[in-house]
């Protein structure tokens, strides 16, 4: 059997792929949290399925579980404080959002001011996936506010999407098809 793969290569291997940055809110009658994740993708368009992946050791993790709602933030450049905040562990629900502006919906959930935009989602499925879980979400509505410029993490840190590469500008990659050898 092959040596299993280390765990300190296998994140630094991870820091090389850029990850989107969003803020996951959920909340009930008596609690509510915010959770900024990386892992997050369009997984299904009909229905439109959305997925993320939330450690079991999150404060998060039981409250998602609970929650048959919660609410997907897509922050822009100007709300990469916000990402720093809700990543920070060990603060209470209140103490998350006591200085961050939002509303509570008609369901309990947290929407936060000023984001670029939410999809608002009901839970449809969540699978076991080791020290993880893969939540499923199903998208019942949409909310696009002004466009501040996409927020990806790489390397360990924020950053802002760079220039387009013109992949016309680079010679093509032969197929076999065109019969060179
Ligand atoms: C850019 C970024 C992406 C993250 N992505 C994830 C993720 O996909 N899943 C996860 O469980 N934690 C992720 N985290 C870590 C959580 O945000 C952090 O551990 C959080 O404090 C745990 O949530 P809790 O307050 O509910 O315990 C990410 C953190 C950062 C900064």
């Amino acid at each position: 059997m092959p040596d299993p793969v280390d765990a300190t290569e296998f994140r630094l291997t991870m820091r090389r792929v850029p990850s989107p940055v969003v803020v996951i809110t959920m909340g009930n009658e008596s609690e509510m949290r915010g959770i900024t994740i990386g892992s997050f993708t369009s997984v299904s368009l009909d229905p439109p399925l959305i997925s993320f992946n939330v450690t079991r050791s999150a404060q998060s993790h039981q409250l998602l579980q609970e929650a048959d709602r919660f609410a997907v933030h897509v922050i822009g450049e100007s709300q990469v404080h916000l990402a720093n905040h809700f990543a920070k562990p060990h603060l209470t629900g209140e103490e998350q959002f006591e200085n961050v502006p939002h509303q509570i919906n008609a369901h309990g959930t947290p929407i936060i001011d000023d984001v670029t935009s939410i999809l608002h989602c009901v839970c449809h499925d969540v699978l076991p996936a080791e020290d993880h879980s893969l939540f499923l979400g199903r998208v019942v509505d949409l909310d696009d506010r002004v466009d501040d410029g996409a927020v990806l993490y790489y390397q360990s840190s924020y950053r802002s999407v760079g220039s387009e590469l013109r992949s016309s500008l680079l010679p093509p990659v032969n197929s076999s098809a065109s019969g060179s050898s």
